[in-house]
């Protein structure tokens, strides 16, 4: 059977060259509707706005965009439980009926594409064509995720047994999850993990980044308007270490999707073991810092194009970027020079303009970040080559695209979340040296190979752990149910986001004996 949903098909999405789509994509970033500008706690399905609220801010230009009033604690309690008492019932209706609404869900947010990707342009620094590919992202997971309730969740589920006895299992909700999200994929992850929690029959409370809560505030409208009950999705928008710790204490949440940090996923177990009363699923998608190897018999272009969209794509702030990029010294000086001219044909600028290949990074603290970390690669690397920002708009978070080759395969000790390709040459002899020193940091999120030799490739993932692997192409941009993806080791717990085995994790199993 079609188990692993192989006839599904993802949806196609917007091209922005085109210079209708791009009249239209315009036209909705004058007329975005204003409450798409307006984020705040969303209980009942009512946004609340007690006093002036805090400013939102553009990374592409620092300018006021919107208003975010953050969550107070007391309204945990409010939202969890409402949340708690409409849960039962959606989780008696089944998956079938539950599908039905993600659905729907999905048909809105394709149906939105136009102002999201705005949204996205504004809030989150996305270019367009980034901002289209999170749009179809999220509507996949609704759709991924509405066929897995439909056959993983339709009720009880024979098993076999002696003569006179019936047995059976079924999955069911929880109850209320508490979902967690990064302000990268400030769509698409946002609305998987609430997507998987309300298939798998669970209320959602959700926390969204500080840096984004008005594409999170638009994507709860639209599941509102879309059917779900409102008391089954709560938003509580706020600082993670303000309200988060209120969160992840309180007694009504019976389990937690997180995606972001590896440190702050190491804080928020740390706060759940502490927590009195039944042990509740923690479910963390990380960091990476992920390693592509490539050998003599690689395609120097592939190589090139593969590198440049890994590394430099989204700004470099995707957690399956490229940063250690492994090359053989024989054909090093080649390849890199190939990847300065590469770099230099990026088009740094308004993620808005369809032009841009690179926006902004999040916020000042990423830049700072950025060029502290370039300081360090300066006193003990050596920058190869820096991308000069001709385009980029004043007030701006904007950090130059940079090069920089690493004297010892370790010189990475954590994730570095910006547009830094680090490079190390290596001797065939030292390869397994070379992959293992990577190992033995400890994450395994993505692992790219570049490699005409089978041998070449199996060596490299046997040393090196990954949760996504690939093979002769770029190693960002996971399709849902294509390649279901999430990491190991400091990179996650799993379940595998879009993957078959995405909703165990937020269900409880009954068996069901039966004796005549
Ligand atoms: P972050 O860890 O700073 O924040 C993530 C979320 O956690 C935010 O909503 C934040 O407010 C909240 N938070 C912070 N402290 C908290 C606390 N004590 N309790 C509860 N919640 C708290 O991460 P970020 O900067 O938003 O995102 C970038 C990171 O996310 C990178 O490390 C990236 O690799 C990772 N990421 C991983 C995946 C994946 O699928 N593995 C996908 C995207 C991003
Ligand atoms: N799922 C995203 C990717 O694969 C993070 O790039």
């Amino acid at each position: 059977g079609d188990i692993y949903g192989a006839s599904r098909r993802n949806p196609p999405g917007r091209d922005y060259s085109i210079a209708a789509a791009r009249a239209v994509a315009d036209r909705e970033r004058l007329l975005m509707a204003k409450e798409h500008l307006l984020s705040g706690p969303i209980i009942g399905g009512t946004l609340l706005q007690a006093g002036d609220g805090e400013a939102v801010t553009s990374p592409t230009d620092g300018r006021r965009i919107g208003t975010v009033w953050p969550a107070a604690a007391d309204m945990a309690d409010r939202a969890i439980a409402a949340a708690r008492a409409a849960q039962p019932k959606w989780d008696r209706a089944g998956g079938p009926a539950r599908a039905a609404t993600l659905r729907a869900m999905a048909d809105a947010l394709e149906a939105e594409t136009d102002s999201l990707v705005a949204l996205l342009s504004l809030e989150a620094g996305k270019t367009l064509n980034d901002g289209v590919a999170e749009v179809r992202e999220a509507v996949d997971f609704c759709r991924y995720y509405a066929d897995l309730a439909e056959r993983q969740f339709a009720g009880l589920a024979p098993l076999p047994g002696p003569v006179g006895e019936t047995n059976s299992m079924e999955l069911r909700g929880r109850g209320v999850f508490l979902c967690i999200s990064p302000w990268n994929f400030p769509l698409a992850i946002f609305t998987g993990q609430i997507a998987a929690a309300l298939a798998a029959g669970n209320a959602v409370i959700a926390k969204p980044a500080e840096q984004t809560p008005l594409v999170a505030g638009a994507a709860v409208r639209l599941f509102h308007r879309a059917g779900l009950s409102p008391d089954l999705l709560a938003l509580l928008p706020g600082e993670g270490g303000v309200i988060g710790p209120v969160l992840t204490a309180h007694p009504g949440v019976d389990g937690v999707a997180f995606t972001g940090g590896t440190d702050t996923a190491a804080s928020i177990n740390r706060a759940l073991a502490a927590r009195p009363g039944p042990i509740i699923p923690f479910i963390a998608e990380t960091g990476g810092l992920n390693g592509m190897f490539v050998d003599t018999t690689a395609l120097r272009e592939q190589v090139v194009d593969d590198v440049i969209l890994s590394a430099f794509g989204s700004a470099g702030q995707r957690c399956s970027a490229l940063r250690l990029l492994f090359v053989p010294e024989e054909s090093a000086d080649h390849l890199i020079e190939t990847l300065k001219g590469a770099l230099d044909a990026l088009v740094i600028g308004d993620p808005a303009d369809p032009a841009s290949d690179v926006g902004p990074v999040i916020d000042e603290e990423a830049r700072a970040a950025l060029i502290a970390h370039r300081d360090r690669l300066s006193r003990e690397a050596a920058i190869l080559h820096e991308k000069a920002m001709e385009n980029a708009p004043a007030g701006g978070s904007f950090f130059a695209p940079l090069i920089a080759e690493i004297p010892t395969p370790d010189f990475l000790e954590r994730e570095v979340f910006g547009p830094i390709l680090h490079i190390h040459r290596y001797r065939r002899a030292d390869l397994p040296a070379v992959a293992r020193a990577l190992a033995a940091r400890g994450y395994g999120l993505t692992l790219g190979i570049h490699s005409r030799v089978e041998g070449f490739a199996r060596e490299v993932r046997d040393l090196v752990p990954a949760g996504n692997c690939y093979v002769n192409r770029s190693i960002i941009g996971a399709v849902v149910g294509v390649q279901p993806f999430g990491g190991e080791g400091l990179s996650g717990t799993g379940p595998k986001a879009g993957g078959p085995h995405a909703l165990m994790r937020y269900a409880v199993e009954r068996a069901l004996s039966v004796n005549i």
